[in-house]
C-alpha cells in the first residue's frame, strides 16, 4: 500500500494525541534503547528521543516516503530510522527497553503471533505500548465498503472490501486476547478503550482523514484510473457528508482506539 506523508500529517494534532496519551502511561524512566514499529514520518518518534535524552531511538517503517520524511529528524547515535516490515521484527531476547507501535499494527496482519517474541525481548522495567483504531466501530469504514461492493464499483474495488482484497478484515484482535497473549508472556498489562471525539476543520474532512490511511487500499486500487478514482472519491464523499454532517463549528468524526501497555517488572 503507498503512504502519503504530507497527506498523513494533514491531522497532525488529532493523530498525535492518541500517540500522547498512550506513551504516557509507560512506566520506564531510563530506556536505552527505545523502537517505534510503524514510525510513519517520524514526527512522533522524535519526541521519544525528547522524553528520553539517554535512549537511543530508532523508527521502523516499510514505506519508503515515510522513510524519507523522517530523515529530516535524524539525531546521530539518539534517533535514526530504517526500512523495514514490522511482521518480519524478531528482536534478541532482552535487548530493547521500550517498544512503541502507534496506528500501524492494524496494517500487520497476524501481528499477535510476535507479541510473545517482543515480550521476551524487553528487558526488566521495559515497556511495550502499542496502540491501534478500532475501525470496526467507525461508521466510514462501512461507508468505504458499501460505495465498494454498490453496482457501480463492486467490480473494480469490491475485491477490497469483501474478503479477497489486501486489506478486507481488520487484523486488530479483541481487547480481552492482547491481555491474555501479554499476561502468560509474563508481562502486566494495562488495556483501556477510548472514543474521541475529533472536531474537525475544512471541506470533506472526513474523506480527507481517510485518504491518509483507511481509504488508501480502495484509492490504491484505481491508481491506474484517476477519472474513475475521482468518481469513486466523490460518491465515497457525497455519503461522508450524509454521515458526518458539517456543524457550524466543524465536522465531529468519533474514533474508537485501543490501547495496550505492557511492563516487564
Ligand atoms: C497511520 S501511520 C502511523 C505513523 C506513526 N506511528 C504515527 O503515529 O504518526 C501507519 C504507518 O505504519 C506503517 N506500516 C504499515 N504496515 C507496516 C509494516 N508491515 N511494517 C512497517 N511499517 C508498516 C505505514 O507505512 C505507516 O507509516
Amino acid at each position: 500500500m503507498s503512504w502519503d506523508p504530507g497527506q498523513y500529517e494533514l491531522f497532525a494534532a488529532e493523530r498525535a494525541r492518541p500517540f500522547h496519551d498512550l506513551i504516557a502511561q509507560i512506566p520506564t524512566t531510563r530506556p536505552e534503547r527505545v523502537v517505534d514499529l510503524g514510525c510513519g514520518p517520524g514526527t512522533v518518534t522524535a519526541t521519544l528521543a525528547d522524553r528520553w535524552p539517554g535512549a537511543h531511538v530508532y523508527g521502523l517503517d516499510s514505506s519508503p516516503d515515510m522513510i524519507s520524511a523522517a530523515a529530516r529528524l535524524i539525531r546521530p547515535g539518539r534517533l535514526g530510522f530504517g526500512l523495514g516490515d514490522i511482521a518480519q521484527w524478531r528482536p534478541a531476547p532482552e535487548s530493547v527497553d521500550v517498544i512503541v507501535s502507534n496506528a500501524a499494527l492494524q496494517w500487520v496482519p497476524d501481528h499477535v503471533t510476535a507479541l510473545p517474541v517482543w515480550a521476551a525481548a524487553l528487558r526488566p522495567g521495559g515497556a511495550l505500548a502499542m496502540q491501534m483504531p478500532l475501525s470496526r466501530g467507525v461508521t466510514a469504514t462501512d461507508v468505504f465498503r458499501s460505495v465498494a461492493t454498490s453496482p457501480r464499483w463492486a467490480g473494480r474495488v469490491g475485491a477490497v472490501a469483501i474478503g479477497t482484497g489486501p486489506r478486507s478484515v481488520s487484523p486488530v484482535r479483541p481487547a480481552a486476547e492482547y491481555l491474555e497473549v501479554l499476561v502468560a508472556s509474563g508481562l502486566t498489562v494495562n488495556v483501556w478503550e477510548t472514543t474521541y471525539l475529533h472536531v474537525l476543520a475544512g471541506t470533506d474532512p472526513v474523506l480527507e482523514w481517510f485518504t491518509g490511511t483507511g481509504l488508501r487500499p480502495y484509492l490504491d486500487a484505481l491508481s491506474a484510473d484517476p477519472p474513475a478514482l475521482a468518481l469513486f472519491r466523490e460518491d465515497v464523499a457525497q455519503r461522508l457528508r450524509e454521515e458526518y454532517p458539517h456543524r457550524g463549528y466543524g465536522t465531529v468524526l468519533p474514533f474508537p482506539r485501543l490501547f495496550v501497555v505492557a511492563t516487564r517488572s
